[in-house]
């Protein structure tokens, strides 16, 4: 069994600069001793989106701050880890470089260890530390920048069962929040709409569904919120509910039919997992017509229907520290100081690219 370990970790990769310290207990359960999170909304919501340039400065101004605020409550100094996790991929290369070369400059000055975590790894790992999920799952990752069903079989080991062939499901809210008026980040805003709408008015299309292989598209459907949107121009605040409220339900239709089938696919490969679980993460996690979704099919497919919470759902440290801890914990290697950031880092090395995947700089 392995000893008591503590690590800081270090987040960068898109818009949230993040710092976060934990210790793994000798049984395997996780102590979060500080959890920091600098959102950078306000700087990137004039622009409707994420602008690379300005969040590497932003994370540049405040990660040393956060760094030294994390380890204030914890209560410790850097001589009281045993390692340093850093976010090196994938993402944007500006924010990825600093939080990175911070993280080896940590390492090097301390003489300690640092681990190159993979951002996606950190979300698929997640549901260990907040609900000690065994070996395997699935994990359905909902981001502004992916939409992908992966299967965790152990530290390091996954395969990437269904990918979007087109834009993120997070994208396409943010989207169609974009071109109702509504403001950014969308996927709130169309939910907070949603509540007033008529789910039925508007036919939206449900891409992909009823073919056996388990990708995603959603271009379509944005087209067609456009287009349903310009034919019945002006548009009143019912029209945006209504809209709304159709679209988030072919989504979830979509999400029906395509985890349905991952779940299927997940039961016949392991026919003797008496605990299967799904587990989802990113953003959109957040919206409760998704998570009823799929928690009802879960409960009809018989899974575990894990959603961790919303702040860890969301980019934050405490992952990046996890994977870190899930490596250390095993005995696998640190990673030499020499190792680069990687804008595109997919978790399934041996999955094939899709159209378009890893777009909007892979942000997860
Ligand atoms: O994981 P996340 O915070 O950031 C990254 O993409 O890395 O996800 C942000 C995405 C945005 O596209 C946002 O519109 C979406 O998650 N999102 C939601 C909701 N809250 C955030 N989408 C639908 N419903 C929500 N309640
Ligand atoms: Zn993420």
């Amino acid at each position: 069994m392995a000893s008591k370990l503590r690590i800081l970790g270090i987040e960068t990769s898109c818009d949230e600069t993040a710092a976060a310290v934990v210790t793994r207990m000798e049984d395997g359960s996780a102590v979060t001793e500080a959890d920091v999170v600098l959102s950078q909304l306000d700087e990137h919501s004039a622009y409707g989106g994420v602008v690379p340039e300005i969040a590497a400065r932003a994370h540049v101004d405040a990660l040393d701050t956060l760094i030294e605020e994390a380890l204030q409550r914890a209560n410790i100094t850097l001589s009281d880890v045993d390692a340093i996790a850093a976010t090196s991929g994938p993402g944007l290369i500006g924010g990825l470089l600093v939080g990175l070369m911070t993280g080896k400059a940590i390492a090097m000055a301390t003489n300690k260890p640092l681990y190159a975590i993979n951002h996606l790894e950190g979300h698929a790992l997640t549901a260990r530390l907040t609900d000690g999920v065994a070996f395997p799952y699935l994990v359905l990752l909902v981001s502004g920048g992916h939409t992908q069903l992966v299967l965790v079989k152990s530290v390091g080991e996954y395969e990437r069962w269904g990918t979007t062939i087109d834009d993120a499901l997070g994208e396409a809210f943010d989207k169609t929040a974009k071109l109702l008026g509504l403001p950014y980040p969308g996927g709130p805003a169309v939910e907070r709409a949603a509540a007033n709408g008529d789910p039925k008015r508007f036919a939206f299309p449900r891409p992909l569904v009823g073919e056996a292989r388990l990708d995603f598209s959603f271009s379509g459907l944005k087209t067609a919120v456009r287009q349903a949107a310009e034919g019945i121009a002006p548009v009143t605040d019912q029209d945006i509910a209504d809209i709304c409220a159709s679209f988030q339900y072919a989504i979830s239709r979509t999400l029906k039919d395509r985890i349905g089938r991952g779940l299927q696919r997940f039961s016949e490969t392991f026919p003797d997992d008496d605990q299967p679980a799904l587990v989802v993460a990113g953003g959109v996690a957040a919206n409760k017509a998704v998570r009823q979704t799929l928690d009802e099919l879960c409960a009809t497919n018989g899974f575990r229907f894990v959603a961790p919470p919303h702040h860890l759902c969301t980019d934050n440290a405490v992952m990046i520290a996890w994977a870190g801890l899930e490596r250390m914990a095993l005995d696998m290697p640190a990673d030499d100081l020499a190792v680069a950031p990687r804008s595109r880092w997919p978790l399934d090395a041996d999955a094939k690219a899709l159209l378009a995947y890893g777009k909007r700089g892979a942000k997860a």
